[in-house]
């Protein structure tokens, strides 16, 4: 099946234009979208129709599934979907209305990080809750000399819902959901296992401390370093349409949604995500 990949900025990301991902794709197909995935970090396929079923079967494609600590957010008979969503059922949120309302690389507080998520847009509002992606990548190779020593061997510290003491979360996790995630370390600068490239890994919303340092030190030290990775020459924004399925690569790209719409009534915006488990990042 052949298809079109359009670069969507110099940044990162690139349109698939062409391709109908609501029946199994041929194994030829397969490699030139894995190819394309590693060669632009984040890919939108427009015009998707696709079931739950589709959705998992298609991700599966690129490993096991992981599923998100929130299970009374994912859609019901199908606990790999989560739910973003604003939609109420009895006045109650259905999903994660803010799920990442901070940079941050999904499930980046496990042991076992994610390889990647997709995110399928089933409604969205006419304006607002864009979501962000940042090329880590580049934003490793053009870190300050003393950034790179500060942090070159050294481990981050990693937390589920970290800042939700800080933040205002419309949905947080429970103390038990907290407690099935324990704080992990993994190296601030990591290898991609599939491209040998380096990138940074640390992002404000599950990053609290780098080991060897104290908290002030750290906190110094990550500021400056998120500063630099999310400056708008390292970063896409994605203005949703129905029917995009959007699939990052988590090992080297952070991302970020737009919430500022959230207390509108008016607001609708419901997608279902997905996320392949990855590898232990070295
Ligand atoms: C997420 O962080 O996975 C969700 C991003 C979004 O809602 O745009």
């Amino acid at each position: 099946m052949a298809f079109e990949v359009k670069q969507l900025n110099d940044a990162l990301g690139a349109e698939i234009l062409g391709l109908d991902l609501s029946a199994p794709i041929d194994d030829e197909t397969f490699a030139a979208v894995h190819r394309a995935h590693l060669d632009h970090l984040v890919l939108v396929f427009r015009n998707q129709s696709l079931t739950p079923e589709r959705q998992i079967e298609f991700s599966k494609r690129f490993g096991p599934l992981d599923r998100h600590p929130a299970e009374d957010a994912t859609l019901s008979d199908h606990p790999e979907i989560l739910l973003v969503s604003t939609r109420k059922r009895n006045g109650q949120y259905i999903g994660l209305p803010d799920a990442g309302p901070m940079w941050h690389s999904d499930i980046s507080y496990k042991k076992e990080t994610s390889l990647g998520s997709m995110l399928y847009a089933i409604e969205v509002p006419d304006r607002g809750g864009a979501t962000g992606f940042a090329n880590m990548y580049a934003a490793y190779d053009s870190l300050p000399t003393h950034l790179k020593n500060a942090v070159k061997g050294r481990r981050g510290l990693f937390l589920a819902g970290r800042n939700n003491a800080k933040r205002d979360f419309k949905k947080r996790l429970t103390e038990e959901q907290k407690a099935a995630t324990p704080p992990v370390l993994h190296p601030i600068v990591r290898t991609h296992p599939e491209t040998g490239r380096k990138s940074i890994f640390a992002n404000p919303q599950h990053t609290i401390s780098i080991e060897g340092y104290d908290e002030a030190e750290a906190e110094e030290i990550l500021s400056a370093i998120f500063e630099h990775c999310f400056q708008s020459s390292h970063t896409y924004h994605h203005e949703w349409r129905v029917g995009d399925l959007t699939f990052w690569d988590n090992r080297c790209v952070a991302h970020i949604a737009d919430h500022s719409r959230l207390d509108d009534t008016t607001y609708i915006r419901h997608l279902h995500r997905t996320s392949i488990k990855g590898d232990v990042p070295f």
